[in-house]
């Protein structure tokens, strides 16, 4: 199970969130230039920068994960999933609650850039519940299902939908591998390597528990990024990841 996850280069399965401004964005390229291979922008610096950062960080050789998990009408989905793989975007998000059809209209816009504009289609990941909605958050919208059966059943949703996968807390990874079957990507925040400050998050995994839960990819910010040598941070993932397999 899991193989060709397992087989890739352990630095093709660590995306480095960059949750800072451009200045410190395009430095930490530079330091984890010819290392790294996945960085991860969010909403905070694509609206501050627009297209033209992912153009920049992707001249610099890394492919993105431009994270602005997409919520609107299929019309303006297709659009913005055009766009975003027009601007480069290797992986992108989107919310499942937006339903089936936004969920295709999605794919079917990425899938158009990629051929009028010559490049891969990114790879397209589903949103189930935010790990910062907990059960009483759930019920204030009216979604009375226990958490656990609502991220299964989005999950399960976008797949169908033609998702090639989900983001998921460490936690959540091995339900939903067993749900979604070994080709899903199963991509994680919430990791921290072993004596890392915590930070904000609460529900955490090591880089090698997360791997041994049946994550495809992790996405870690801070321990990296604000290490005092971000590169020596680095491949300390790589090397956990590296002697990480699934366990199940
Ligand atoms: O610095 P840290 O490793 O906590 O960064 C994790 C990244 O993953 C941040 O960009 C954060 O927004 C994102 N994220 C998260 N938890 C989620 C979803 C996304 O931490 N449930």
């Amino acid at each position: 199970m899991l193989e060709h996850f397992d087989q890739l280069d352990p630095r093709e399965r660590i995306i480095v969130a960059l949750d800072c401004d451009r200045a410190r964005a395009l430095d930490l390229a530079d330091t984890l230039s010819g290392e790294a291979r996945w960085l991860k922008i969010g909403m905070t610096l694509f609206y501050a920068l627009g297209p033209s950062i992912v153009n920049e960080l992707k001249t610099a050789g890394f492919k993105i994960f431009l994270d602005l998990k997409f919520h609107d009408i299929p019309h303006q989905v297709h659009g913005a999933a055009r766009s975003a793989t027009q601007a480069g975007a290797d992986m992108l998000t989107m919310h499942a609650v937006g339903g089936t059809k936004m969920m295709e209209e999605a794919l079917a816009g990425a899938q158009e850039a990629a051929s009028d504009f010559g490049c891969e289609a990114p790879v397209m990941l589903a949103i189930t519940v935010l790990t910062s909605m907990d059960q009483k958050g759930l019920e204030s919208t009216n979604v009375m299902l226990p958490v656990a059966d609502q991220v299964r059943s989005l999950a399960k949703m976008a797949q169908n939908a033609g998702a090639s996968g989900v983001v998921a807390s460490p936690q959540e990874a091995r339900m939903l591998r067993a749900l979604l079957g070994p080709d899903a990507f199963i991509v994680t925040p919430g990791v921290r390597p072993a004596g890392a400050a915590v930070g904000d998050q609460s529900r955490m995994a090591t880089p090698h528990d997360a791997i041994a839960n049946g994550a495809s990819h992790l996405v870690i910010g801070r321990p990296i990024t604000q290490a005092d040598d971000p590169l020596d941070a680095f491949r300390a993932v790589v090397s956990e990841v590296a002697d990480a397999s699934v366990d199940f």
